[in-house]
């Protein structure tokens, strides 16, 4: 594990702790963005709170109780016990308002600490995709598309809560099938040309695959694997497989800084460091931030030869961590 040490970024004092090409920072994301060196960052991939209050402290206190609060607790499913979900079928008006402001705030946070031609890759779900997407256009960014991560979650497919009998033939919302994930970028100077925006930002575009095939909006991808899951317990912890993918795409020249300003567990970082990219992540939990520090490198050095053949070539791995 790396010592944590201070890192001075003006005016403010961040514990933080470096891995690799990594860097961890423990603090509020919106009070570090609004502080960062202007342009530095040339892509963001990231999973933000998606009903921005389920990581509060009360809405975590509630999970570990297991009682109450936006995390079903369902204990089992078909037989098998479920990890904590957060319920946004819950939002109410108050709370999609403040999701709404919420990412309006953080676009305006952004923009600034992002280079011309960045883009931003944001995980979101069916249920609040439309919200976030509308308040990051009305925050200023460009709305480019989105991807589509094929993965069978938990969410959606239940019947009427607390009317499962009376209703058992219906189900509120569809069994989701694919995770949306907003594609953004910040726009680049009038007139400017993608050619031109690489040549002068290295951003405005995305990075083909290592065999010269383009970048894809479908992704066909899994639910974290246990290994994954056994080194970071964080509850929303996404899988190497389709972060290396995105973060690879994220620098077009492979060139440049990776930034996840909702790290939780590292697991940006460690695909960053897995495609051999500088990266920064932001984690407002002190406890997340232990986890990710510890967890940065083990994720890192997972193998998994398809996806590291993609996005790193054949001999892609030896460099890492010395070969190790
Ligand atoms: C959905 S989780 C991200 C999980 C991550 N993708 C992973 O694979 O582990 C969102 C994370 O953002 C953190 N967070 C919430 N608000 C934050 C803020 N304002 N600044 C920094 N981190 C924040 C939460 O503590 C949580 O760990």
């Amino acid at each position: 594990m790396s010592a944590i040490s201070k890192i001075k970024q003006k005016p403010l004092l961040y514990p933080s702790a470096k891995i690799g090409k990594a860097t961890l920072v423990q603090a509020d994301c919106f009070e570090w963005l609004r502080a960062a060196a202007p342009e530095s960052i040339h892509g963001v991939v990231t999973d933000p709170p998606y009903g921005v209050k389920e990581f509060d402290d009360d809405q975590l206190e509630k999970m570990v109780a297991g009682k109450g609060g936006i995390w079903r607790l369902p204990p089992s499913f078909d037989g098998n016990v479920r990890s904590p979900l957060p319920r946004f079928t819950a939002l109410d008006a108050k709370d999609r308002e403040r999701l709404s402001v919420f990412f309006n705030d953080w676009a305006q946070a952004l923009l600034p600490a992002l280079r011309p031609g960045a883009h931003v890759f944001i995980a979101t779900n069916g249920f609040v995709a439309q919200l976030v997407y509308s308040a990051l256009i009305a925050g200023g960014f460009e709305f480019r598309g989105q991807l589509i991560r094929l993965v069978r979650t938990m969410r959606g497919g239940d019947r009427p809560k607390n009317a499962e009998t009376e209703f058992a033939d219906v189900c509120s919302m569809p069994r989701a099938c694919f995770e949306p994930w907003g594609v953004f970028r910040k726009a680049m100077p009038p007139k400017m040309t993608v050619a031109d925006c690489l040549r002068t930002y290295q951003t405005g575009g995305l990075r083909r695959y290592q065999d010269g095939l383009p970048f894809e909006d479908v992704i066909d991808s899994e639910r974290t694997p246990k290994a994954e899951r056994e080194i970071a317990g964080h509850p929303s912890i996404k899988p190497q497989s389709i972060l290396r993918l995105l973060v690879h795409a994220a620098l077009p020249l492979g060139e440049g800084v990776v930034l996840d300003p909702f790290a939780g567990s590292g697991s940006t970082l460690a695909a960053a460091e897995a495609v051999g990219y500088k990266s920064i992540g932001i984690e407002r939990q002190p406890s997340y931030f232990k986890m990710a520090e510890g967890a940065i490198r083990k994720l890192a050095q997972i193998r998994l030869p398809e996806i590291d053949a993609r996005v790193n070539g054949p001999a892609s791995r030896l460099a890492l961590f010395g070969g190790k």
